[in-house]
């Protein structure tokens, strides 16, 4: 097997805390060497072993490909004018997401694919190399798992979420539809799904329907994340911790009780700063979580309604302005932390074993990605060892 030594890097983050480097295991002048997809060698450029073929980054930094670890990518139309009125004072609803059911179940296989293309395309550009996405804009049988089909095309991490908000044709029948939900749709959409989410919130799915979904999908071999207090401080979060779901994410809206139940669970807590933003909401305080022992991750929630965004980096630059995260502590909640809310051990790190998921940037560290806001600064992008992309600037 081919063995390549990337080199003369300037700032490397490994996310390997034996290096006794801080929270990033951030290394200078640094090198490691990929081989069959995966990493083999880490350390000094100066003490690096040789290799078949090196390249050399000299200048240039090196992070782990991000890991988006909540995403909507399965929709057809977008809710540009939705965006437009809110900017000019309306408030966000769940109900917007009706509009993109519609749209969803009237687009062909081939135009939703197409959609799920772009946007990976897209995340690639940004330096994400592992992501999930969910399904939620089909809300009936067929075209929820039409949805996961077209998704686990893209994928690993698939995310039944039948459970989005209550259609229409059930307006006033909303324990019809979690029945319908928990029954024929999971038992439809189950082998298609490694996740399974729920919308627990105002104008979704309340405490007791939310629980009985949860615990339908963990009975057909599906692991439990949510949708919580992302309009309202309700009970999401505690059915979370009670769940133990690997995930409780947006968390906008925490009671200290909610914060103290996160930080003694196993459930990270995963902020979307993308959906304050373009729902013009109050931030959540992430100093406030992380002081308290939370884990705390960062995803885009790429999605046409709250936050229509692929990039993490513009998420890392919210996060740090108007979260109160560390550059630092934004790189890893977008880097380890997504593949700890995802539960992989593949990803997320450079670390022997680890697969060669890795990001050039044309900076000198990791801390440019917030100190320029909205400068693509992603100059190559490697899945397991192989380029998918690069730049032609
Ligand atoms: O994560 N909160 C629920 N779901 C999405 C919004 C979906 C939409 O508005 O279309 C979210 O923000
Ligand atoms: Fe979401």
């Amino acid at each position: 097997m081919t063995t390549t030594l990337f080199t003369n890097i300037n700032s490397l983050v490994t996310n390997d805390l034996s290096f006794e480097k801080g929270l990033l295991g951030e290394i200078n002048d640094a090198a490691f060497i990929e081989e069959a997809g995966q990493i083999v060698w880490v350390g000094s450029s100066a003490s690096a072993p040789s290799a078949d073929r090196q390249v050399s980054l000299k200048g240039k930094s090196v992070i782990p490909g991000f890991v988006d670890s909540h995403a909507h990518l399965v929709f057809a139309g977008d809710r540009a004018l939705e965006f437009e009125a809110r900017m000019s004072g309306s408030s966000y609803s769940a109900g917007g997401i009706m509009t993109t059911v519609r749209a969803t179940r009237d687009a062909t296989d081939e135009e939703l694919d197409q959609n799920i293309a772009s946007r990976a395309v897209e995340m690639y550009r940004g330096g994400i190399t592992t992501f999930e996405t969910k399904s939620g804009y089909g809300l009936d049988v067929e075209n929820e798992l039409r949805s996961l089909r077209l998704a686990v095309q893209h994928t690993e991490d698939v995310t039944f979420l039948g459970a989005h908000v209550v259609p229409d044709e059930f307006k006033g029948r909303a324990d019809a539809y979690v029945d319908l939900v928990k029954g024929e749709m999971l038992e439809a959409c189950a082998p298609y799904a490694r996740w399974v989410d729920v919308f627990c919130d105002e104008g979704a799915f309340d405490y007791d329907q939310s629980k009985a979904i949860l615990q339908a999908g963990i009975a057909a071999g599906l692991l439990p994340r949510i949708h919580a207090n992302q309009l309202t401080q309700g009970r999401g979060v505690e059915l979370a911790v009670e769940l133990g779901c690997a995930s409780a994410d947006h968390c906008t809206h925490l009671s200290e009780k909610d914060i103290e139940l996160l930080a003694g669970s196993n459930t990270v807590a995963t902020l979307l700063p993308g959906a304050e933003f373009s729902t013009r909401s109050v931030y959540p305080d992430a100093r406030r979580l992380i002081d308290a022992g939370v884990t705390v991750v960062l995803a885009t929630d790429c999605n046409p309604g709250s936050s229509y965004t692929s990039s993490m980096a513009f998420c890392i630059a919210v996060a740090v302005r108007e979260m109160h995260f560390t550059p630092e502590q934004a790189l890893w909640s977008a880097t380890l932390g997504g593949a700890k809310a995802l539960q992989r051990e593949d990803v997320g790190s450079i670390a022997i074993g680890k697969s060669a998921d890795f990001v050039v940037l044309d900076a000198p560290s990791f801390r440019h990605i917030p100190y320029r806001p909205g400068v693509d600064l992603v100059e190559e992008t490697f899945i397991s060892g192989t380029s998918i992309y690069r730049s032609n600037k």
